[in-house]
C-alpha cells in the first residue's frame, strides 16, 4: 500500500512539473536574409515580446552569445551538411559540442536546451540522401553532451518535418511512419525514449492547402466549419489531426508516451493567393487560442509546447518549397509586426513589439525610368534582376502579382538595387534604371528600402568562422 503511494505522489509531481514548464511561447529565428538585423537588437525584440524560448538553424557563437545572460532558452542547430562528418567521427563531435556548446554555459552564459542536428534530414525531396548519417550524428553529439557532463540537461533532438509519417486513410488513427524509413524512425523514436528526449515535429496546415487544391480550406483553419470523424473523435482542424497521427505513429513504434514539441509552426503573408495577412491572421488566432486553452489534443491533452516559424522575412531563402518561402516572419524583414497578434490567446487586438534602433538606407527607389522599346533589353534585364533579388511579391496571387508590366520591371530593379545598398551603379540596367525619391508602392505592392547594416553586424554574419573563433576566446578568457 505504501509502495503504491509513492509511485502515485511520484507520478503527480512529474505531471505538475512538466505543465509548469512549458507554458512558453518559443520562436525560430533565421538568418537567410540579405540585410540581417543587428542580433542586439533581436534580443530586444525577442524580450519585449515575452518569448522565452528560441530555436536557431546554427550555432555561430556570435548568435547565441548576445542569448548569454537573457534568461532566454536557446536550441542551438547543426545543419544538414554538417551530419555526415559528425557522423563517422566521435571525436569531431566531441570538438563539435566542446566548442559550439559547453563553452557557452556557465554563470551568466546561454542557456541551452537542445541541439537540433539537422534540419528534417528525412525530407522526401532529400531522396536520402542523410538517412545515413542523421542518426549517428545524433548519437554521437549526445554521447559527447553527456561526456562532457551536461547530457541531463542538453539533449540532442531531431527536427523532422510531418512528411516522416503518414496515414493511408488520412484518418490519425492510421498514422504510421513512412514506410522507407519506418526501421530507422523506429530506432530514433526508442533512443530519444531512453534519453528523456522529445520528439520534435514541424507542422504546417498552409502546406496542405498549398499542395493539395481540393484540401478544405476552413480545415487549416481553427474556425469549424470542417471537420473528419475518426473513431469516436471528431477533428476540426488540420494541426490536431496530424499531431495525433504522429501520437500513432509513437504508439505504433512502441514509444506511445514520448513527448512532442512542435518545432516550427506558422503562416506567410506573400508569395501564393492563400500566403496573406489576413489568413496569418485567422492562423495564428485560432492557434494562440487552441494552446492558451491547454486543451491539447484529442490523443495529448494539455499544453503542447510550440516554435513559430519564423522572425522575419528571409530574403535568401531558396523558393524550391514555393515563392512564399521568404515570407514566413511574424515581423517584416526589418522587424516591423506584419499585422495584430495576442500570442495570450484572448484575442485582443494587440500589436507585437517591433524592433528599436533599425536604421534605414535613404527613402528612394530605383525604377524603370524611358520607357525604351527594345521589349526584349527590358525583359532580359529584369529577368536578371529578379534573379539576383527577390521578386516572390509578383509571382501569381501575390502582393504585386496586379501591376502593371513596367512596374513589374520597376519592382524588380529596385529590388536588386535596395539588396545592393542602394548602389549607384546597381541602378543601372543598361542605362534603363532611374532613382526617384517618389515612393512607388501601391496600397497592396511595396516597394521598401532597406535597412541599414552595420559593420560588426555584417561581419559575425559574412565571416561566422573567424568570429566564432575570436568570440571563443575571450569567453575561454573570461571562464
Ligand atoms: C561549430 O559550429 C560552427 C557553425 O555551424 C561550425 O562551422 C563549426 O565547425 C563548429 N565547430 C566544430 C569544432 O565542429
Ligand atoms: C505510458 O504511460 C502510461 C501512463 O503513465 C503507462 O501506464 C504506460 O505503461 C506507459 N507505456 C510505456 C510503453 O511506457
Amino acid at each position: 500500500m505504501a509502495a503504491t503511494w509513492v509511485i502515485a505522489l511520484i507520478l503527480v509531481a512529474t505531471t505538475v512539473n512538466v505543465v509548469a514548464n512549458t507554458n512558453d511561447l518559443g520562436v525560430n529565428w533565421g538568418t537567410l536574409t540579405s540585410h540581417p538585423i543587428d542580433p542586439k537588437v533581436v534580443v530586444q525584440l525577442l524580450k519585449d515580446n515575452g518569448f522565452k524560448k528560441v530555436k536557431l538553424f546554427d550555432s555561430d557563437p556570435p548568435m547565441a552569445g548576445f542569448l548569454a545572460g537573457t534568461g532566454i532558452e536557446v536550441t542551438l542547430g547543426i545543419p544538414n551538411d554538417q551530419l555526415e562528418f559528425l557522423s563517422i567521427d566521435y571525436e569531431y563531435a566531441k570538438e563539435w559540442v566542446k566548442e559550439n556548446c559547453t563553452l557557452h554555459l556557465g554563470h551568466g552564459g546561454v542557456d541551452i536546451k537542445y541541439v537540433a542536428v539537422g534540419n528534417e534530414p528525412f525530407l522526401t525531396s532529400y531522396k536520402g540522401r542523410f538517412t545515413k548519417t542523421a542518426f549517428p550524428a545524433m548519437k554521437n553529439i549526445q554521447r559527447a553532451l553527456n561526456e562532457e557532463g551536461v547530457g541531463k540537461k542538453i539533449k540532442a533532438v531531431m527536427p523532422l518535418n510531418a512528411d516522416v509519417y503518414e496515414s493511408k486513410s488520412d484518418k490519425p488513427s492510421d498514422g504510421v511512419f513512412r514506410g522507407d524509413i519506418r526501421d530507422l524512425m523506429n530506432k530514433i523514436v526508442r533512443f530519444l525514449m531512453d534519453n528523456n528526449s522529445p520528439f520534435v515535429v514541424n507542422i504546417y496546415p498552409f502546406l496542405s492547402l498549398y499542395l493539395n487544391s481540393d484540401f478544405p480550406s476552413d480545415f487549416a483553419f481553427f474556425d469549424g466549419g470542417y471537420a473528419i470523424q475518426d473513431k469516436n473523435v471528431q477533428y476540426t482542424n488540420v494541426f490536431e489531426a496530424n499531431f495525433d497521427t504522429l501520437v500513432y505513429a509513437l504508439k505504433n513504434a512502441g514509444t506511445p508516451n514520448l513527448s512532442i514539441i512542435v518545432g516550427e509552426i506558422g503562416w506567410p503573408t506573400d508569395g501564393h493567393k492563400a500566403a496573406n495577412k489576413a489568413n496569418a491572421k485567422k492562423f495564428y488566432d485560432g492557434l494562440f487560442r487552441v494552446l492558451a486553452s491547454d486543451k491539447g489534443t484529442p490523443l495529448r491533452p494539455g499544453e503542447i509546447q510550440v516554435y513559430l516559424f519564423g522572425l522575419f522575412d528571409e530574403d535568401t531563402k531558396s523558393i524550391e518549397p514555393g515563392n512564399f518561402e521568404r515570407h514566413w516572419g511574424i515581423f517584416d524583414f526589418d522587424g516591423k509586426p506584419k499585422f495584430a497578434m495576442d500570442m495570450s490567446g484572448n484575442g485582443a487586438h494587440k500589436e507585437l513589439v517591433g524592433a528599436k534602433g533599425v536604421n534605414y538606407l535613404p527613402k528612394q527607389w530605383c525604377v524603370l525610368a524611358s520607357y525604351s522599346t527594345d521589349q526584349n533589353l527590358i525583359d532580359d534585364q529584369t529577368s536578371w534582376a529578379c534573379s539576383k533579388s527577390d521578386c516572390t511579391a509578383l509571382q501569381d496571387g501575390a502582393s504585386c502579382s496586379d501591376l502593371d508590366p513596367k512596374r513589374k520591371t520597376s519592382y524588380a530593379f529596385n529590388s536588386y538595387y535596395q539588396m545592393n545598398d542602394q548602389h549607384e551603379e546597381a541602378c543601372d540596367f543598361e542605362g534603363l534604371g532611374m532613382i526617384v525619391k517618389q515612393n512607388p508602392s501601391t496600397e497592396s505592392c511595396k516597394f521598401s528600402t532597406q535597412i541599414e547594416v552595420d559593420g560588426a553586424t555584417r561581419l559575425s554574419f559574412a565571416y561566422g568562422a573567424i568570429a566564432s573563433f575570436i568570440s571563443s576566446i575571450t569567453l575561454f578568457n573570461l571562464l
